[in-house]
């Protein structure tokens, strides 16, 4: 995909300032931290379009891109992060859960986990959910420059079977650095917003 355009268009905190053209819509979930915004930098080549910090829990908002004027990159607020209160972590989720299950313009959600640890239960859940929901799911695992090549394959094993992957969702191996996994990744992202 060759990315000529793309702009931050909203900062959504409820379905009343979702995007209405009716554009095909890529999401991303994943832990605080763990690489969403640094994914769509790399995806469409702009330093800091999505804002990124290393400080976690930055994105608490649903943050739309749109990419060409053909898709949306929804950037969701990450997971897990310890330090906020309970309320605001189950507001978050019933957020989060309200554009998954009612968006029916949702093609694929990506789900991001850190390819050097197991995925954690919060990763678990997540993915659980999303099949028992029947949601098109890719799993992306992030921050493979910094394992050595020689470990990739042993850490792409490691992720498949902690989350029981089922073999029909790919898991492309990533690096918002390198730029590894990014042509498989647009490569999936056209299968799904293909009409
Ligand atoms: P929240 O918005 O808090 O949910 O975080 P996020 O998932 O959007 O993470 P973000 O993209 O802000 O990245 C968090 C930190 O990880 C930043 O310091 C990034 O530079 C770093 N990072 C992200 N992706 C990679 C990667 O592929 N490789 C390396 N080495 N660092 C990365
Ligand atoms: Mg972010």
């Amino acid at each position: 995909m060759n990315v000529t355009q793309a702009e931050f268009v909203i900062s959504a905190v409820g379905p009343a300032q979702y995007p209405e053209e009716g554009l095909p819509e890529i999401a991303l979930a994943g832990r605080s931290n763990v690489g969403k915004s640094s994914l769509i930098n790399k995806m469409i080549q702009r330093k800091n379009l999505a804002r990124t910090s290393s400080q976690p829990g930055k994105t608490q908002t649903l943050n739309f891109y749109k990419i060409n004027g053909e898709l949306y990159f929804v950037d969701l607020p990450g997971y897990g992060y310890a330090k906020v209160s309970r309320t605001q972590r189950e507001q978050w989720g019933k957020f989060i859960e309200q554009y998954l299950l009612q968006r029916d313009r949702l093609r694929l959600l990506l789900l991001l986990v850190d390819a050097r640890h197991p995925p954690t239960r919060d990763d678990v859940s997540m993915y659980d959910w999303l099949t028992h929901f029947s949601i098109p799911v890719c799993v992306v695992a992030t921050k493979a420059d910094k394992i050595p090549r020689s470990q990739w394959q042993k850490h792409v094993k490691q992720v498949k079977e902690t989350l029981f992957m089922r073999g029909s969702d790919p898991l492309v191996l990533f690096s918002s650095e390198t730029g590894l996994g990014k042509d498989e990744l647009w490569a999936i992202i056209q299968q799904h917003t293909e009409v």
